[in-house]
């Protein structure tokens, strides 16, 4: 008896959400609302959200499906970071327009460029719909009601706690959104790749858009006669700073977390799927970067592949990282073997589990693996890019990868899954390098690639069959239909078990609200990061001949004369500004544009990245280390003023 009291105790303690954990749902932000006003937040639950008046939630959208941006302005004005306007601010660049280098600054509305393709959305409203399903009634039917509401309607229905609770939600779609200003890469993108997932960080990671709507403010396609869409509410900005242990709150979309999965998943990830994905981009990223050495027009070519690929490569060493340093598998073991205790089904239950997980890990690794071999290679090089002048010196390089790419597959993608097509092109050439330059020769060449074309239905039919035996096409994560049925019945087992535990759902691109602190961290012992950096930091990473370094003369003139304007600051006695600051709040990617508030809502930073150490918290939140990244509003202001002369938009946001 005083045993299971102990263990209960000692594992209530490991359960409990610990300080600014959690991504909330702000239709229930008020089961938080006092641990946030005693944590320094100071409006109420109705200032987040709510469905009878303007609340905080009509100042934040979903940005182009998959980052978050927020109003500033009373005529639709939103900002979000460089990296989440960067497709459009490339397309609108050309060789005189060079938007990227030298940036982007609209003087007037009729400047504002309009893009193809770019929506944002605000949520209306959210509501449980558990009932009305069990009730027989289809997502389906939902959804058409919700949407048939309003023209500009969109809804969805999603899971929460894995289908233990589902929720409505409907948005106002607005498709009509403009560039307004981008600051020069040498400043969004400063630090670039080399600085990615790094504290301590100077990167001024923000664009800037306006939304438009039809004259009664209403969604509209494009048109010259829609006007600046007026906002329910836009987001006051703060310039008066802050201090570590303030409190800070991020609203936005993050996009995936997977925080009750059971310790075979953690080992999976841990062990077999991260390792083999970060050694397969370690080849391609070698090669690639070797060629961007030998030759500058290559270097160009490749940048944005190269980013592609090592963002994600440097968040898996992170997770990996951050899961063996908390020992992850081993804390979640000793739950689960309290749980099976606890909880009348909890042994059974767990028992399906893991036969689930045997079933299903070896096909879903072979899925992760062609994926990011054999599906990572062009299956032809398009016509546009046959006509740049880089395409023949590309000509080694891209061989190097089929070939890389080939072997990997052949080595890690367990053989019972291997195409057989593959298999045959293998055995007759030899070897999979071998095989790879036939099939590269194809490809390269142009016109017909039979090979390829045989490899790429092959793949495809292995990925078919291997969804199915999943039984579900959701497949962000190591799951199956039969597992998030059983997960179901866990996470609604353990909110039972402990129902003073504060639980949160996984995240799924869906609205939610973490709260947490300005905060440094110490990783190790005498290794502490103070959470804010400084125009000072940016000076003395300048370097011309380091492309991520290389700042514009225009911002080392305004250092050089001190000339900061209202935005100098005065930080261990020094004049400066400041450029980006860390705070505890648990966010993942999707939160990339989302506003960071202080306990009056007011803005003091866009949200932009997580420390690679901080990565693991998609799975485990360790609050002594779990750090994200925004980049401060004070540098933001800056950056629009003195480097863009962007007085109409100073002007136009509501600045404090
Ligand atoms: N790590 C950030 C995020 O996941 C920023 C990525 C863009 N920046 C870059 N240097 N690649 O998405
Ligand atoms: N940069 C990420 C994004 O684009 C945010 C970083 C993270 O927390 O994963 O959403």
């Amino acid at each position: 008896m005083k045993r299971t009291l102990l263990t209960l105790c000692a594992l209530l303690g490991l359960l409990s959400a610990a300080a600014d954990e959690g991504m909330w749902l702000p239709s229930l932000i008020s089961e938080r609302i006092d641990d946030m006003r005693a944590k320094g937040f100071r409006l109420t639950a109705e200032d987040i959200y709510s469905i009878n008046r303007a609340s905080m939630k009509d100042a934040v959208v979903l940005f182009d499906g998959g980052c978050t941006g927020e109003l500033v302005s009373a005529e639709g004005l939103l900002l979000t970071n460089h990296h989440c306007g960067y497709d459009a601010i490339q397309r609108h660049s050309t060789v005189e327009h060079d938007y990227l280098t030298y940036g982007f600054w609209a003087r007037t509305r009729q400047e504002e460029l309009p893009n193809k393709d770019l929506n944002v959305r605000f949520l209306v409203r959210m509501e449980e719909v558990t009932d009305r399903i069990s009730a027989g009634e289809t997502s389906a039917e939902i959804i058409r009601k919700a949407e048939a509401e309003a023209p500009g309607y969109r809804a969805t229905v999603e899971q929460m706690y894995y289908g233990d609770q589902q929720f409505l939600f409907v948005y106002e779609q607005f498709d009509d959104v403009r560039l307004v200003a981008a600051p020069p890469s040498s400043i969004g993108k400063f630090g670039g790749d080399t600085d990615n997932w790094i504290w301590p960080r100077h990167t001024g990671d923000f664009s800037v858009f306006r939304i438009y709507a039809s004259p009664d403010n209403k969604p509209a396609a494009y048109s010259p006669d829609n006007v600046p869409y007026r906002p329910k509410k836009f987001f006051t900005i703060s310039t008066k700073g802050f201090r570590e242990g303030d409190f800070t709150m991020i609203y936005g979309f993050p996009g995936n977390t997977q925080e009750y999965i059971l310790s075979d998943a953690v080992d999976y990830v841990a062990r077999l799927s991260d390792p083999a994905k970060i050694a397969i981009r370690d080849g391609r990223l070698e090669i690639i970067t070797q060629a961007q050495e030998s030759d500058p027009a290559l270097r160009i070519h490749y940048a944005a592949k190269h980013a592609a690929i090592a963002n994600a490569w440097k968040k898996w060493q992170g997770e990996v990282l951050g899961l063996t340093r908390m020992k992850t598998v081993e804390t979640k073991r000793r739950q689960e073997e309290t749980f099976a205790r606890e909880n009348s089904r909890g042994a059974e239950l767990l028992d399906a589990m893991r036969a689930e997980y045997r079933r299903i890990t070896t096909p879903y690794f072979a899925r992760e693996i062609t994926l990011e071999t054999l599906r990572a290679l062009p299956a032809k090089y398009t016509d546009e890019e046959r006509a740049e002048a880089v395409f023949p010196a590309r000509r080694e390089t891209e061989e190097r990868l089929f070939r890389w790419l080939f072997g990997e597959y052949a080595r890690r993608c367990p053989a019972q899954y291997q195409i057989p097509e593959f298999l045959d092109g293998v055995a007759e050439s030899g070897s999979p390098e071998a095989f790879a330059d036939r099939v590269f020769e194809q490809v390269w060449a142009g016109g017909d690639a039979p090979l390829a074309d045989s490899l790429r239905t092959g793949s495809k039919r292995m990925l078919d069959h291997i969804t199915w035996l999943l039984g579900t096409d959701r497949l962000r994560n190591l799951t199956s239909k039969r597992l998030d049925g059983l997960y179901r019945e866990y996470v609604h087992g353990l909110r039972q078990t402990w129902p003073e535990r504060p639980f949160y759902p996984d995240a799924n691109l869906t609205l939610r609200v973490a709260y947490g602190a300005i905060a440094g961290y110490e990783y190790a012992d005498g290794e502490y990061h103070t959470p804010q950096t400084t125009l000072d930091g940016i000076i003395a990473k300048d370097n011309p001949e380091i492309y991520d370094y290389d700042i514009p003369q225009a911002l080392r003139d305004l250092y050089a004369a001190k000339d900061y304007g209202r935005w100098g600051v005065v930080i261990n006695g020094r004049r400066t500004v400041p450029v980006c600051f860390l705070a505890s709040n648990h966010t993942t990617g999707g939160n990339s544009g989302s506003p960071v508030l202080n306990g009056r809502g007011e803005l003091i930073g866009i949200n932009f990245d997580r420390t690679w150490r901080s990565t693991m918290s998609d799975i485990a939140f360790d609050p002594s280390i779990c750090r994200n990244i925004a980049v401060d509003i004070r540098y933001v202001l800056f950056v629009m003023d003195r480097i863009g002369g962007a007085k109409n938009l100073i002007k136009e946001m509501n600045i404090k």
